[in-house]
């Protein structure tokens, strides 16, 4: 046994080293490869512009490109957490970036445009107020909409807001110029880039602070790329303009003056206000749902334990073991994009409704196990008590039963809407800004991960405390009521 510890720690260790000696050979530049012409996927590699200039970078240091497609939220952290050497993914340069990485030399302009359906009446920015616009989670176009028009609509990505304005879900999608050509050339009866743009910006790679060797090798194969034309034959390539020209480049702007972080994170913007707001609608969704959980859960455990006791109800009985299997078997964000996406596809109901159905039918399950448990557990006896008293059937499972398999199972149930409280926390998934979507917001607007995770942690922690400490009386009133 001992042997075969050692050998596994042994392989364990070597593994790592070679993990590590490899490391060096290579340049590792994150991106998030929905963004054509910059980064896409062709098969299974990422190309587009990015690549083919980080390409060039690597030949000239002599390394290995190893490209990692991550979301767009991430990129900057994982420059800036030393999980990679550059960020190449069409990265506005802006100032609260900068306080966090440092930048090469722009290598593009672009602009935010405004993508409309087709037939849309909206003419410009100035009709833009009031309406659903969409954008991608942390880009430019996202912090333009929230500081400038409202709180938008975030999507993982261009793609899924494009879909989302097709599908009529939104009115507006705010995105880059060039991606949005490209939306606009394969939905050209669809949707429309409107003339007026929103910001001018330039785009540039990111890398960590302190890495000094990088941002000098990147800058100068860049500078020399612009001299020779490669990079302009690179932008040309993909039928792109409006690369700085050599010799007048944008001077790099200052980096602004960094607040602590606690500022930035909660104070700056009023960005406690996500927090808020986010905890509103993860209170909300967990409340409604557990009454649905609890209605249902009641609902099916009557039903299966009658069936066993006397042979009724063998349809129902059925329809409720399938439910049992099926939403037990499955995982609760496949169940909440299943009634997001195809049970409510073509209906526009609120997010929120849509989330506490989901959570519902999916707490169910779980209840109407634990209760059918409590009702098992209470002796036989009581039913023949209450039979012979002249109640009913139904009535004896309701005025005396159930109340005492109740109270038998307050802990299992407790133990339940608190599982339940925390797996709201996919909810971000169908777009619903809820707690753990507002600190994830948060992180995308200050590229900081630390506080904005621990302060939605700890407001997690204090729910359940607080909930687990309203049980608690509620099952001593019980039990002194006894
Ligand atoms: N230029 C915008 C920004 O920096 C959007 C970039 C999105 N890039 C991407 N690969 N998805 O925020």
């Amino acid at each position: 046994m001992k042997t075969l510890f050692r050998l596994i720690f042994i392989s364990f260790a070597l593994f790592l080293c070679a993990c590590d000696s490899k490391r060096e050979e290579q340049l590792i530049m994150v991106t998030e490869a929905t963004f054509p012409p910059y980064e896409f996927r062709e098969g299974d590699r990422v190309v587009g512009i990015d690549p083919e200039i980080m390409q060039a970078v690597a030949d000239a240091v002599g390394k290995e490109l190893v490209i990692q497609d991550m979301s767009f939220d991430s990129v900057i952290a994982a420059v800036s957490t030393g999980k990679a050497d550059v960020a190449a993914s069409g990265i506005t340069v802006t100032e609260e970036r900068r306080r966090q990485v440092n930048f090469s030399l722009p290598y593009v302009e672009a602009r935010q445009v405004i993508i409309v359906p087709a037939a849309s009446p909206i003419a410009g920015k100035d009709d833009l107020n009031g309406k659903r616009i969409g954008v991608q989670h942390g880009t430019t176009g996202d912090l333009f909409v929230s500081r400038n028009i409202g709180e938008p609509e975030r999507f993982q990505n261009g793609a899924l807001g494009v879909s989302a304005l097709i599908a009529g879900k939104i009115d507006v999608l705010v995105l880059d110029d060039q991606p949005a050509k490209v939306f606009e050339n394969k939905y050209p009866d669809k949707i429309k880039i409107l003339a007026e743009s929103l910001t001018t910006e330039s785009y540039a790679f990111a890398v960590a602070k302190g890495n000094e060797t990088l941002l000098a090798q990147i800058d100068s194969v860049l500078e020399s790329m612009k001299r020779d034309g490669r990079l302009e034959a690179i932008l040309g390539k993909y039928g792109v303009t409006g690369a700085p020209a050599a010799g007048e480049l944008p001077a790099a702007e200052k980096a602004p003056e960094a607040h602590g972080a606690f500022y930035t994170n909660f104070i700056e913007n009023g960005r406690w206000r996500y927090l808020v707001e986010g905890l509103w609608v993860t209170i909300e969704v967990s409340f409604f749902a557990v009454v649905l959980g609890l209605i249902i859960g009641f609902g099916v455990a009557v039903v299966r334990t009658t069936h066993d006791k006397n042979g009724s109800l063998k349809l129902l009985n059925f329809l409720c073991k399938l439910y049992l299997t099926v939403i037990r078997g499955t995982p609760v964000v496949v169940q909440l994009l299943i009634i997001y996406f195809v049970i409510f596809g073509s209906v526009d109901v609120s997010k929120v409704l849509v989330a506490i159905v989901a959570f519902g039918i999916n707490s169910g399950a779980y209840v109407a196990e634990i209760i059918r448990g409590g009702i098992q557990s209470i002796d036989k006896g009581q039913f023949e008590a209450g039979r012979s008293l002249g109640l009913s059937y139904p009535q004896t499972m309701i005025y005396i039963i159930l109340p005492q398999a109740f109270k038998n199972v307050l802990p299992a149930l407790g133990n339940e809407f608190v599982v339940l409280l925390k797996e709201t926390s996919v909810a971000g998934y169908i777009a619903l800004q809820d707690l753990t979507k507002a600190g994830d917001i948060i992180r995308s607007q200050t590229y900081t991960s630390f506080l904005p995770l621990l302060a939605v942690a700890a407001i997690y922690l204090c729910i359940v405390m607080l909930f687990t400490a309203l049980l608690g009386k509620l099952e001593r009133r019980l039990k002194r009521s006894e």
